[in-house]
C-alpha cells in the first residue's frame, strides 16, 4: 500500500484525530492523496451524534464497492461510529477493517495487518493501561498556523439525549508536561494558534499534579510558545470564576468561547440533565461579557427534545435573545441508540413542528450573527493570516481574536499578524482592509 485519503466527518475531535492518522501513515512510508479515486486506503472517520452524520458515514463506504472489488483497495471505517458498532460493522461486507476511537494511535500495525490481506480486523479496545490513547505522535510536514491539541477525551457528563460519553468514553486526561511539549513541537512547524481540545474540555486535570483547566491556561500563557490559545468544547456547569479570570487576564487566551446551551427551558434543562438552569446560564453569560470585554459568545441549541412545548421553545427563543449570542448551531433531537433519552423519553414532537422550530430558531440566530458581524465594523483589529483566499486567490484569510473570518486583500504570507480595519460584513465573515502603517489594533481584551 503506497497511498492513503481521509474522509472526515464531525467535530474537530475527528479533525484532530484524521490529522494523527495521516501523520502516523505518513510515517510509515504511504503519502497522502487528494481523491480517494486514487488511493490504495481509504479511511473514513465517522461521528454520530446525530442519525444524520452517521448515515452518511455509511452511504460513503458504500461508494468505494468498486474501487475494493477492482482495485483491491482497502477500505477502513474509524471514529464514533466505528466504536458504536464495532464488529458488526464487517457484516456490511464494505469495510476491511473498523477502527474505533481510542485505536488512533495503532493505525499503523492495522494498515500493516491490512497490506498482509487479513480479513475482519477490528480495534474498538478502549483506553486502559496496556492501551493508551494519548501515545506520543509524530509532528507532521507542512503544517499549518492553526493546530488543535488534544488536552482532554471522554464525558462523563451523560447528558439524555448524547451518545459522545458511550462512544469517546470516560473523561481521561493528558499529562500537562505532555501538552506542554506538544504545543512547543508544533510551535517550532510553525504554529502560531493552538485549540485545545476536549468533549468537556474544562473538566481538565492533570493525572499527575491535578492542575485544573485554568492552571492549564496559565501554564501555556507562560510558556509563550504561541500568540493565541483557545479551547474548545466547555460545559457551562463546570465554568467556574477562576476561567473566567483566567480568560479576563491572559493575554494570549482569545476572546471567543463556545458554550453550549442546548435549551432555555428549565424543565427541558432537567430532562436533558444538562446540570444547570436557564438563569444559571444566563449569568455565566453575563459575567464573562463583564469581565472579558468584546468576548464572542457562541453556543449549541437542540430543538423538538422530547416533551418540548411550545412555551419551552419560546424560552429558548428568549435566551438565546438576552445572551446575544454572536453565532451558533441548531439542530433538531435525534434519538440515539442507547441513550437514556431514547430508551425512557418517547420522540414526540412531530417532525413538521422541529422543522418550524428550527427555523424560527435560525432566523433568529441569523439576526443576533448579522448584528455582531456589524458591530465590528470599522474596527481595527488583530489578524492572524491563515493563507489564501478559497473563494479569491488575490486575497488572503485569517481570524480576528473573537473568531471572526476575515478576508482582505494582501501579498502577507501566512503566519503574519496584521491588523485590518473591518470595512464590510459577508455573510458570515468580514471583508477587512489591511492597515499598511501600523497604527495599533483596538484592544479585544
Ligand atoms: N461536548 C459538547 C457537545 C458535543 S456534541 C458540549 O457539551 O458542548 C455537539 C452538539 O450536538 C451538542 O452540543 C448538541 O447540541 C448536539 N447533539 C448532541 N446529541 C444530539 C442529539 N441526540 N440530537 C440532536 N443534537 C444533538
Ligand atoms: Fe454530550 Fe453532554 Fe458530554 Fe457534551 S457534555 S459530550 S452534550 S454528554
Ligand atoms: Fe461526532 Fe464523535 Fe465528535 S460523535 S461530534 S465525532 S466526538
Amino acid at each position: 500500500m503506497r497511498s492513503f485519503f481521509i474522509r472526515t466527518f464531525g467535530c474537530q475531535m475527528n479533525v484532530h484525530d484524521s490529522d494523527r492518522m495521516a501523520g502516523l501513515l505518513e510515517a510509515a512510508g504511504l503519502q497522502a492523496v487528494d481523491r480517494a479515486a486514487e488511493a490504495d486506503l481509504i479511511l473514513i472517520n465517522t461521528c454520530s451524534v446525530r442519525a444524520k452524520p452517521e448515515h452518511k458515514a455509511l452511504s460513503e463506504a458504500g461508494r468505494h464497492k468498486q474501487a475494493r472489488r477492482r482495485r483491491g483497495a482497502k477500505v477502513v471505517l474509524t471514529g464514533c461510529v466505528a466504536q458504536q458498532h464495532g464488529a458488526r460493522l464487517l457484516d456490511t461486507g464494505l469495510l476491511d477493517a473498523v477502527v474505533g476511537t481510542d485505536a488512533v494511535g495503532r493505525i499503523g500495525s492495522i494498515v500493516e495487518r491490512l497490506a498482509r490481506d487479513e480479513r475482519g480486523v477490528c480495534d474498538v479496545r478502549a483506553h486502559g493501561p496496556d492501551s493508551p490513547c494519548f501515545a506520543p505522535l509524530p509532528a507532521r510536514r507542512g503544517c499549518g498556523v492553526s493546530r488543535l491539541v488534544t488536552v482532554m477525551k471522554g464525558c462523563d457528563n451523560h447528558c439524555a439525549y448524547c451518545i459522545v460519553p458511550l462512544v469517546r468514553g470516560c473523561e481521561v486526561s493528558k499529562p500537562l508536561a505532555d501538552v506542554l511539549a506538544e504545543v512547543e513541537a508544533l510551535a517550532r512547524a510553525g504554529a502560531q494558534e493552538i485549540t485545545l481540545l476536549g468533549q468537556n474540555v474544562n473538566s481538565y486535570r492533570d493525572p499527575e499534579s491535578g492542575t485544573r483547566f485554568p492552571g492549564l491556561l496559565r501554564a501555556l500563557d507562560r510558556q509563550a510558545a504561541v500568540d493565541r490559545i483557545r479551547f474548545t468544547t466547555s460545559h457551562p456547569k463546570d465554568l467556574g470564576d477562576d476561567l473566567i479570570e483566567a480568560m479576563a487576564g491572559l493575554p494570549r487566551v482569545c476572546e471567543h468561547l463556545h458554550l453550549a446551551l442546548q435549551s432555555g427551558s428549565d424543565e427541558v434543562l432537567g430532562r436533558m440533565r444538562r446540570g444547570y438552569s436557564r438563569q444559571g446560564f444566563l449569568d455565566r453569560a453575563r459575567a464573562l461579557r463583564a469581565s472579558v470585554p468584546g468576548i464572542a459568545l457562541s453556543t449549541d441549541l437542540i430543538v423538538g427534545f422530547p416533551g418540548e412545548r411550545e412555551a419551552d421553545f419560546r424560552a429558548t427563543m428568549d435566551a438565546v435573545e438576552e445572551a446575544a449570542f454572536d453565532s451558533a448551531f441548531s439542530f433538531k433531537y435525534s434519538p440515539r441508540p442507547g441513550t437514556p433519552a431514547a430508551r425512557e423519553l418517547e420522540d414526540d414532537v412531530p417532525a413538521s413542528v422541529k422543522q418550524r422550530r428550527l427555523e424560527t430558531l435560525q432566523d433568529l440566530l441569523a439576526r443576533l450573527e448579522a448584528r455582531s458581524l456589524a458591530r465590528l465594523e470599522g474596527r481595527r483589529l488583530e489578524v492572524l493570516v491563515e493563507g489564501q483566499s478559497l473563494r479569491d486567490p488575490r486575497a488572503q484569510t485569517g481570524r480576528t481574536r473573537c473568531n471572526r473570518v476575515v478576508n482582505f486583500a494582501s501579498e502577507g504570507a501566512a503566519g503574519e499578524t496584521v491588523c485590518v480595519r473591518m470595512a464590510e460584513a459577508r455573510g458570515h465573515t468580514l471583508l477587512g482592509e489591511l492597515l499598511e502603517v501600523e497604527p495599533g489594533c483596538d484592544s479585544e481584551k
